[in-house]
């Protein structure tokens, strides 16, 4: 079941030029099923339509405190009473700085005062506004009241300017609001998280390589942050930008993926699932410069040796601590999991089958089977990637905190 399905959520939506982009989140809020209220103050009408907005939510627009429609003058109350979250996107310096002085003169300021439920605040202004010692004062009061904060990224401004704060990315957003409402069950530990394919270089510009996009073990770093983990991410060569609270790390070769993923593993992690598609062989001798073709022979032999294993190093020198592999493989896929399990040692084996179009490499889906260290067998049916992360976490939860 998909995690917003039903979900009630508040959108305030403040006066600033970022307010045109609260249209998408409203947009993929909905799409993932939840159902968005949205208010919004006088001067975000000023930047984006009512019209608009009650559109793509499907629902009225409430802006106003005081409306002659409303039967107790009370919707500062019952608008977020049944709420599962309440999100401000943009929120601007003006509402944070009310937020924090406990001003209640307008629908939002009031609302806010009356709610203590999860409330996401997504601020966007000028870098010079946002850095300003009073707007970052407040951030830190809310922050202490227990407010969550999206904070803004960097890039060119609608003022012209370059710096921070711009709205940041809806789906960070969206995943910040998911995490909010996630169970910490992972609160205290520190994983180790390997993802992507590996580059083996046979020359400067040639490498041996796979389909490995980093989808499965970016919805594990995903899932893992949201349960509260912190998380190092060695990956390799991949074209998604590493998931927001991970301390990552890109790397090119496996020699690479293996010094850098001891290191991370010696300081501190208690738990380690390893999804990278590692390259088992590099090229024992990679040419400094380009390998020419030669026309008058079509052979070209290579010679491979193989790399340093992670997962059987880690499983090895384990002492305690969880460390979960996974395999892909073509056919007879749970005998091959069995026998690797014994061959790595590891305490929980993931087996994805690529002979299932849906599943493995580049797919938003996956089937898998748990294989753990005790004998048990699990087979999940067809989920999402995201929701054989979620589940895995819950698995791998349950392990460590035995
Ligand atoms: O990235 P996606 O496009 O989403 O695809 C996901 C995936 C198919 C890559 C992923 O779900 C997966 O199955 N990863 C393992 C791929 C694999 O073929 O592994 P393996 O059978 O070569 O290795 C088994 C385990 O040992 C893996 O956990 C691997 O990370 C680890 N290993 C392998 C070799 C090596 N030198 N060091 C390792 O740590």
């Amino acid at each position: 079941m998909n995690f917003w399905a039903g979900k009630k959520i508040v959108l305030i939506i403040c006066g600033g030029i970022a307010a045109y982009r609260a249209i998408d989140l409203i947009r993929s809020l909905r799409k993932e099923g939840a159902v968005v209220t949205v208010v919004a103050t006088k001067s975000a009408l000023e930047f984006v339509g009512k019209l608009s907005l009650q559109a793509l939510s499907s629902e009225p627009v409430h802006s106003d405190l005081f409306t002659p429609a409303m039967s107790d003058a009370m919707d500062h109350i019952h608008l977020t009473k049944n709420a599962d979250l309440v999100v401000i996107a943009p929120a601007t310096a003006n509402l944070l700085a009310k937020m924090a002085a406990g001003m209640a003169d307008d629908l939002t300021s009031s609302m806010l005062l009356a709610y203590n439920g999860p409330l996401l605040a997504a601020p966007a202004m000028n870098t010079r506004m946002w850095q300003h010692s009073a707007t970052q004062r407040n951030v830190q009061q809310l922050k202490s009241d227990g407010v969550e904060f999206i904070n803004p990224s960097s890039g060119s401004l609608a003022c012209g300017e370059d710096g921070e704060g711009r709205l940041a990315a809806i789906e960070e957003i969206i995943e910040a609001g998911r995490s909010l409402l996630s169970k910490k069950i992972l609160k205290g530990h520190r994983l180790l998280i390997t993802a992507g394919p590996t580059h083996e270089a046979l020359d400067p510009v040639r490498y041996i390589a796979n389909h490995s996009t980093g989808k499965m073990g970016w919805s594990i770093c995903r899932a893992a942050l949201r349960a509260g983990a912190e998380v190092v991410l060695i990956h390799g060569p991949v074209n998604m930008e590493p998931p927001h609270g991970a301390e990552s790390r890109r790397v090119t070769s496996a020699q690479e993926m293996f010094t850098n993923s001891i290191e991370a593993w010696q300081r501190g992690c208690s738990g380690a699932i390893l999804t990278a598609a590692v390259g088992d062989y590099r090229p024992l001798h990679p040419k400094a410069g380009k390998i020419k073709k030669d026309p008058a022979n079509p052979e070209l032999a290579l010679t491979l040796t193989a790399n340093p294993d992670i997962l059987a190093t880690l499983a090895k020198e384990s002492g305690g601590k969880v460390v979960v592999g996974f395999a892909a493989e073509t056919g007879n896929a749970l005998e091959l999991g069995r026998e690797k399990m014994v061959r790595k040692g590891c305490d929980l084996l993931v087996i994805n089958d690529l002979l299932d179009p849906k599943s493995g490499f580049g797919t938003d889906t996956n089937q898998v089977t748990l294989l753990y260290g005790d004998g048990r067998e699990e087979s999940w049916p067809l989920l999402s990637k995201d929701m054989v992360a979620e589940k895995l976490i819950q698995a791998i939860a349950i392990m460590l905190n035995k």
